[in-house]
């Protein structure tokens, strides 16, 4: 998941029809389009999508996908939401603290209002059908076609291990079973994910060419993306906004902390307050972060700081983002309190997602012949 994933050409099949801009949902151009809108028709689709247990989400989470999420959720799509716990240890270098790591997602994801009696929220690792949906999977790439993936490219190329590992490279096969074990077919993501999620339409498409049922129709449906068109929030530093990088709010950070982190955030000598995310991204992003926490325009928050300058539009940034965030992070707190709650969420998560797992795993092997 980026937390600064960009507006595209992709086509507009939702919206709200409000300013907000996280409201409209887009659809992956190069997918298959059957013209069908996820949320006009919610009982219609399976929703999953997940994130690396890697740390603390922050506010470009919850703007960028979360609370879109949380949207799906109570518009009545049916939701799988998924902890890659696996994916974390393609770099070991970060793959500390898996289990506190896996938990306190699920609280950050509970505090944003994902509902476990409506969301099946689990991690992958939980479930071996799904896991061994790899193998049968892999059969169906080549390794040229592994090894052209530019997300994996990108990673590889940020990584500090010495030696990339074998997982590196099949991981987006290992995501096509997280996809497809419960035959969903729409997933929002960022753009970074797109190539991930052609190689689970590759593969969908490949197995149903090659087992097909005895009547001839197909195991998995074709899923889709669904790109939401999040802001463009920076980091306080300028650059993309990142668990790693220290430039991010976390969702449950004090109000103290949030004020630090906003005091030191980078902004430019003009005293004049303006909206151009073009020519002056540090000081829109913080205008935006204040307009989507006040769900006004930008413009408008821009309007009223005028002259004055940066001290004057932290002050606002730092109140709005702790006014709208005051009732997630108290929810958050209650949560976080009982460690053996977020560890039910997940056995319950693991149980569900297991019953559909081990029923597409059985219908898998017999369209192979019982392999
Ligand atoms: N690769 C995703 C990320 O880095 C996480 C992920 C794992 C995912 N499995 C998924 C996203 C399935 C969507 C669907 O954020």
């Amino acid at each position: 998941m980026t937390a600064t994933a960009t507006t595209t050409a992709a086509a507009t099949v939702s919206g709200a029809g409000t300013a907000d801009p996280t409201a409209t949902a887009t659809v992956d151009p190069t997918a298959d389009l059957t013209g069908a809108d996820p949320i006009d028709d919610p009982g219609a689709h399976r929703v999953l999508t997940g994130d690396r247990p890697t740390g603390p989400l922050h506010l470009g989470h919850y703007f960028g996908t979360l609370r879109n999420r949380v949207r799906l959720q109570d518009r009545g799509v049916e939701m799988f939401v998924l902890v890659a716990d696996y994916q974390v240890i393609t770099d070991r270098d970060i793959a500390d603290r898996l289990a506190e790591h896996t938990e306190n997602l699920v609280l950050d994801y509970l505090a944003a209002g994902l509902d476990p009696d409506r969301a099946t929220v689990f991690a992958h690792s939980a479930v071996p059908a799904l896991n061994q949906l790899l193998l049968p999977f892999l059969s169906l790439v080549s390794v040229a076609e592994l090894s052209r993936n530019p997300t994996v490219k990108d990673e590889i190329a940020h990584s500090s291990q010495a030696a990339v590992n074998g997982l590196m490279f099949t991981y987006p096969v290992h995501q096509a079973a997280d996809i497809l074990f419960c035959k969903a077919d729409l997933v929002p993501v960022g753009q970074d994910q797109l190539p991930h999620l052609e190689v689970a339409r590759t593969v969908a498409r490949r197995f149903n060419e090659r087992y097909p049922h005895a009547d001839g129709s197909a195991v998995f449906p074709r899923p889709r993306a669904l790109l939401s068109e999040a802001p463009m929030l920076l980091g306080t530093d300028g650059g993309k906004m990142s668990k790693s990088r220290g430039n991010a709010v976390a969702l449950g950070a004090s109000e103290d902390e949030t004020a630090r982190i906003i005091r030191g955030a980078r902004t430019d000598a003009d005293r004049r307050i303006t909206y151009d995310p073009a020519g002056r991204p540090e000081v829109s992003g913080l205008v935006l972060l204040a307009a989507l926490c006040q769900d006004r325009a930008p413009e408008a928050i821009a309007e009223e700081i005028g002259d004055g300058g940066a001290a004057a539009l932290k002050r606002t940034v730092t109140e709005s983002v702790n006014e709208y965030f005051r009732p997630l992070r108290a929810r958050r707190a209650e949560l976080a309190a009982d460690r053996g709650h977020l560890r039910q969420v997940l056995r319950t998560g693991a149980e569900r997602a297991n019953a559909i797992a081990d029923a597409t795993l059985a219908e898998v092997r017999e369209v192979m012949g019982a392999i």
